[in-house]
């Protein structure tokens, strides 16, 4: 069979994906001085500011690299995401750019502002109940010819860990001038777990990072990534659907790599949403939840920081911009009525 039409079609494709990398400017890093912790900076790394609005712009397009480049995606290929936010819609805008169909596999009661931002890129969503996302994405895919990207399995192995600017290169490029140029913490949360297992992998392949900077993993209520961490466990399973969107999950997923993770903090979900309302305020303009999770974990660590005299860097991430949640955590009176437990602290796995 000549398959030249093909593989010209690839080649085109791969240019595009390219050609778009090129026009997009890295993500800020953006210094934030904390008066709670004197001597210790905090440096936001901003992703909202991706083309296609979050962090997963950078996992979306190293999927789509993947499946053209193992011959899963050709002319034509459906692309099916089991996803109801951030990678559905980034997703969504790489498979625009190649021209590509594209169906996001979403649960019932997925907020609207996301299954429109998913529209908006030219994307398809089909509701089915929570527990059958992964099996009704894999499913579709299977009946319309198309290929299942499977973030949750292939996010540790399709981003290139060992540079081609991922996430943890462009950060500690970008912290060569500061006066701590290796930080001692680098805080973000975990829903695939592919950036926890990026940024865990490249501070032990950039030998300097080694011996000074360490991950820590933050985890919302309802998840069981840090019972998993503290456990040794890969086989322990929820059922309550977590709050905070983009983070935490009800099984350890095949991308969570805990063996390049260094210490995890349990954040609760009021705390969670208090940060992000707070660094929002910080910043002058919105963020969403996740990064408020990061923000109440890189808070806790800069606090034992300063207690110790320490003086040092923090690096967390905004996740996605506050836009994303006017219908919720910024909506007059949603915070109260979701009657959370404002009284719990962190639990943290260094005791
Ligand atoms: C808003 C948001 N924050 C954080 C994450 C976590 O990223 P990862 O899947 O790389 O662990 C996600 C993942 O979907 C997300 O959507």
């Amino acid at each position: 069979m000549n398959d030249e039409p093909r593989r010209a079609w690839v080649a085109q494709a791969l240019q595009r994906i390219e050609a778009d990398a090129r026009r997009s400017a890295d993500t800020h890093l953006i210094p934030l001085a904390l008066p709670e912790a004197p001597g210790v900076t905090l440096y936001l790394k901003d992703e909202s500011t991706h083309p296609s609005g979050s962090l997963k712009h950078r996992l979306a397009r190293s999927l789509f690299l993947y499946g053209l480049c193992n011959g899963l995606i050709g002319p034509g290929t459906t692309i099916v995401e089991a996803s109801s936010g951030s990678t559905a819609i980034s997703e969504a805008y790489f498979a625009r750019l190649l021209g590509l169909p594209f169906v996001a596999v979403v649960p019932q009661g997925t907020a609207p502002r996301k299954l429109e931002e998913i529209a908006f890129q030219g994307g398809e969503c089909v509701e089915v109940p929570a527990p059958q996302v992964y099996a009704e994405a894999e499913a579709l895919a299977a009946t319309r010819g198309g290929h299942y990207m499977d973030q949750f399995t292939h996010a540790e192995r399709a981003t290139d860990w060992r540079g081609n600017n991922n996430i943890a290169e462009s950060l500690f490029n970008q912290l060569q001038l500061e006066p701590q140029p290796l930080p001692r913490w680098i805080v973000v949360g975990a829903g695939t777990g592919g950036t926890s297992a990026t940024i865990g992998r490249y501070i032990r392949y950039r030998r300097a990072a080694l011996a000074t900077t360490r991950l820590a993993v933050v985890d919302p209520e309802r998840s069981v990534f840090f019972d998993a961490f503290v456990q040794r466990r890969r086989d322990l399973a929820g059922s309550e659907r977590g709050r905070i969107e983009g983070i935490g999950r009800p099984r350890v997923e095949p991308s969570f790599v805990p063996t390049v993770i260094d210490r995890m903090l349990r954040v609760p979900d009021a705390m969670s949403f208090a940060a992000a309302l707070d660094l929002s305020a910080r910043l002058g303009r919105r963020v969403g939840p996740s990064t408020g999770t990061n923000f109440a974990g890189a808070l806790h660590l800069a606090r034992e920081m300063a207690a110790r005299g320490e003086p040092g860097s923090i690096v967390t991430l905004i996740c996605d911009a506050g836009e994303r949640y006017h219908d919720t955590l910024f909506a007059p009176g949603w915070l109260a009525a979701q009657g959370l437990d404002l009284d719990s602290g962190i639990e943290d796995s260094a005791g």
